[in-house]
């Protein structure tokens, strides 16, 4: 194991009903708030109500940034951070998925910048301030309501990029299941391949003696493979949405990837596809992982065995390591399918006329990839095999 420090500030506000904690919570931070949120999905189900009636009893003076785009948008994050230095804004809340947060994220340290939020993106600057936010999550996806990473998509550039700062982790996050019952199905099974994926990238790294780390990484893996399709079947079921919903926060909240490195080439490749053809996180991360896993099984084929065993019950017997690897992840790309998640690109009309755009982008800060590097040609293949 290597030696680690974790950190998370993160008051996470879980249940049935915990929504009313926005009255303790955001009293502390101040009264002029900038509610942040996307297009429309909070109106309709009367969350935007409810938010709006607790803040009115706390006396909050509230602006609003509404049409965050799923992938935020860099021209939105400029709004929003307009809107906080001009009205002097004192906090932040984001209520949301993972698109919300993220841009609530870029905002808060945007309007403590003098520069322009872009650079932060970029890693030109880094964040060293930002304006207190908190989130009311609706969507069980990317974890972004207990990390400080966020996604940001500069739509002139087609450059989509991650970056965080300790000083963006969120003050509180308000985690209730019932949120998250009007997702529609297409969404809960992108949230569902995210996290999943999550767990991936922890898992494939070149670090040794991380036992605990593989078996609690291994249980969300089982237990989502377990709640999913049921909840799929049924989704207004509030003990699936809530299983779901604390596995997406704890695939992505630092818990499980203390001690080693995990790998995020993926994720860099997915999100050269979303810059490009704005396609959701989820499904392009459903098409591209398990490729990405055949590309490497070769790297350390005992790991790929160990995750068919323990998570695909893949029978071992008289097969070697790679076999059974790939065994395993065939397995996830049946699991995958099973649930309605693409397999290829061309499940989004993706032809091979932008692969090589696609790789440049993802290549932008050279190779990549902790388990095992990728340059350009590796990335190619990688798109090439999903085709
Ligand atoms: O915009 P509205 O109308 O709210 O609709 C949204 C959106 O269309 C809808 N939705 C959300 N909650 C709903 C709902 N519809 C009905 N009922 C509800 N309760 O779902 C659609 C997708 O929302 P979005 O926020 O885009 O989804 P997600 O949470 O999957 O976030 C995706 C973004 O997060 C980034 C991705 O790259 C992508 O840009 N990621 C962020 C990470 C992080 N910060 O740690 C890590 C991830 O790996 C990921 O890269
Ligand atoms: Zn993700």
């Amino acid at each position: 194991m290597d030696n680690f420090t974790f950190y998370n500030p993160t008051k996470l506000i879980f249940g049935k009903g915990q929504l009313e904690e926005l009255k303790n919570e955001v009293p502390q931070y101040g009264k002029r708030v900038l509610l942040v949120y996307g297009g429309g999905s909070i109106k309709r189900n009367g969350l935007y109500d409810s938010v709006m009636s607790l803040l009115k009893e706390i006396g909050a003076e509230v602006f609003e940034l509404p049409g965050v785009e799923p992938n935020p948008r860099l021209s939105t994050v400029h709004k929003g951070v307009k809107i906080c230095k001009e009205e002097g804004i004192e906090f932040l809340l984001a209520v949301g998925g993972g698109s919300v947060i993220d841009c609530t994220k870029a905002i808060a340290a945007g309007a403590k910048y003098d520069g322009d939020a872009w650079d932060l993106v970029t890693k030109k600057a880094f964040a060293t301030e930002a304006l207190p936010f908190g989130t009311v999550l609706t969507l069980a996806a990317t974890g972004s309501e207990m990390n400080a990473g966020s996604v940001i998509t500069n739509w002139e550039t087609n450059e989509k990029y991650g970056w965080g700062s300790p000083v963006t982790f969120p003050r509180f996050s308000i985690l209730d299941p019932v949120n998250t019952f009007t997702v529609p199905k297409d969404q809960t099974i992108y949230g569902i391949v995210d996290m999943m994926s999550h767990v991936f990238e922890h898992y494939f790294h070149l670090t040794e003696n991380t036992e605990f780390q593989d078996r609690m990484c291994e249980s969300l893996l089982l237990t989502v493979m377990e709640t999913g399709p049921k909840l799929l079947e049924d989704l207004e079921n509030y003990e699936y949405r809530a299983t779901i919903l604390y596995a997406g926060t704890m695939a992505l909240n630092g818990m499980l990837s203390m001690g080693y490195r995990g790998d995020w080439a993926t994720h860099n490749i997915e999100h050269a596809v979303s810059a490009v053809y704005d396609i959701p996180h989820g499904g392009g991360l459903a098409i591209l992982f398990p490729n990405w896993m055949k590309h490497n099984l070769k790297v350390k084929p005992e790991r790929f065995k160990k995750m068919a065993v323990r998570v695909f019950d893949v029978n071992p017997e008289g097969k070697t390591d790679e076999e059974a690897g790939l065994e395993g992840i065939e397995k996830l790309r049946e699991f995958w399918k099973s649930i309605g998640a693409p397999s290829r690109l061309a499940d989004y009309d993706i032809d091979d006329s932008k692969i090589e755009l696609m790789a440049d982008k993802a290549m932008a800060n050279g190779e990549f990839g902790n388990f095992a590097k990728l340059n350009r040609e590796n990335v190619l293949e990688i798109y090439r095999m999903s085709l």
